[in-house]
């Protein structure tokens, strides 16, 4: 069975096709992030405007190949309002010229499909099969969302987790920009980390800091900026039920940095990386602690995780060492599907069809779907 996914929830303009929810056939990424850059963050109105003129054009190459697609799906939330409509009506409009079903696709639950895709001709990340990797821990980490899932089966989610504030992805973003380093954060913060831990002189030539590896086993030989890892305290309203050891709070790490930065003003690039370099670690250690835990709670057969900041090496490594500690397979995306894409949209309609016939069709935007929603 072959879908065609439409993605517009954030930044990135995207169509793809899969075949049977795993194999990609087809997958076209505009991203806007030039067009951002200026702001330090993504400008809902630029956005929007942006995707309304790439839509045509994006869904167009993806179609090149004349593959003859028996469902249309999309992203129906979560996202900015007015960027979700401009993928939503074009989906609904090429459902219905091609007379092809419309599935309607929760992105967060999207970005825990990734770690299955892989493209024709290429090995899969995973000898695991969706279906038998359930129960799954799921981490979906980007620049919107943070969010622990209880995965018991396709369409069976349950947020166990999540970031009472900041998305991981925004607190790498908002300190980049604290510090100026650039946009967009994460991968800034986790070059010149890398830099740092490999003792670096030259800040100035990106593609050599990102061609460096993390040492494995990273030692401290000096003292260390501390930044908060931010532990929510039991009883806070915005916990909403959930356990206060599977959630975290990023917006008290902002504000130390803050201070740090206005008490220790930097005085050379090296120091600048020093203070990247303990952030990340903060952050990675937060999201690693709280996948521990949460992986405690259940017999996982598997940690999936998804979203823009699993691309980050430190955080990679880490989860790596908790997983193998729980005896848990850990299944990561290839790079290229980390960041907002379609094929994670057409992969996971072929699995879990929610919304589709009249309700598709009819379906408005939800910026605030949340993952089992
Ligand atoms: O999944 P994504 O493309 O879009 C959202 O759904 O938000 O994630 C974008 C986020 C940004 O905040 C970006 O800074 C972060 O992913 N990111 C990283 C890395 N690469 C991208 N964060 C940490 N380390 C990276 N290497
Ligand atoms: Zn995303």
């Amino acid at each position: 069975m072959l879908i065609l996914g439409i993605e517009s929830s954030c930044d990135e303009t995207a169509c793809a096709i899969v075949k049977d929810g795993r194999e990609v056939l087809s997958n076209v990424v505009y991203t806007q992030i030039p067009l951002h850059r200026p702001y330090g963050g993504v400008v809902p109105e630029v956005a929007s405007r942006a995707h309304v003129e790439k839509i045509s054009g994006v869904v167009g190459e993806a179609m090149k190949g004349g593959e003859v697609v028996d469902a249309v799906a999309v992203t129906y939330g979560p996202g900015l309002s007015s960027s979700l409509l401009v993928g939503l009506n074009a989906a609904k409009g090429l459902a219905m010229a091609l007379g092809v079903p419309l599935i309607g696709v929760n992105h967060i639950e999207a970005h825990l499909h990734t770690p299955f895709l892989f493209d024709t001709g290429v090995a899969p990340t995973t000898d695991l099969a969706p279906e038998t990797a359930m129960p799954a821990l799921g981490l979906a980490v980007s620049g919107g969302h943070t969010t622990w899932v209880d995965m018991s089966a396709y369409g069976q989610y349950r947020i166990i987790g999540q970031t009472l504030d900041d998305a991981a992805g925004e607190a790498f973003d908002k300190a980049a920009k604290l510090l100026g380093l650039g946009y967009p954060g994460g991968p800034v913060i986790d070059r010149w980390a890398k830099g740092f831990w490999n003792g670096a002189t030259d800040y100035a030539d990106a593609a050599a800091l990102k061609a460096l590896a993390y040492p494995p086993g990273i030692k401290v030989r000096e003292p260390m900026p501390r930044f908060p890892k931010g532990h929510p305290r039991a009883g806070t309203a915005a916990l909403a039920g959930l356990d206060a050891d599977l959630c975290v709070s990023f917006s008290g790490l902002k504000t130390a940095l803050l201070y740090h930065v206005r008490k220790n003003p930097p005085k050379d690039d090296r120091e600048k990386a020093q203070i990247a370099a303990a952030y990340q670690e903060a952050i990675v250690g937060t999201l690693a602690d709280r996948t521990r835990m949460a992986l405690c709670r259940r017999a996982y057969k598997a940690l999936i995780v998804g979203g823009g900041v699993s691309l980050n090496g430190r955080l990679r490594a880490k989860l790596a060492e908790v997983a193998a500690s729980m005896n848990v397979p850990l299944l990561l995306a290839p790079p290229k599907y980390c960041g907002d894409n379609a094929a994670m949209i057409a992969g996971l309609a072929y699995f879990k069809q929610t919304l589709t016939g009249d309700d598709a069709l009819n379906v408005d935007v939800n910026p605030a779907l949340q993952a089992g929603d």
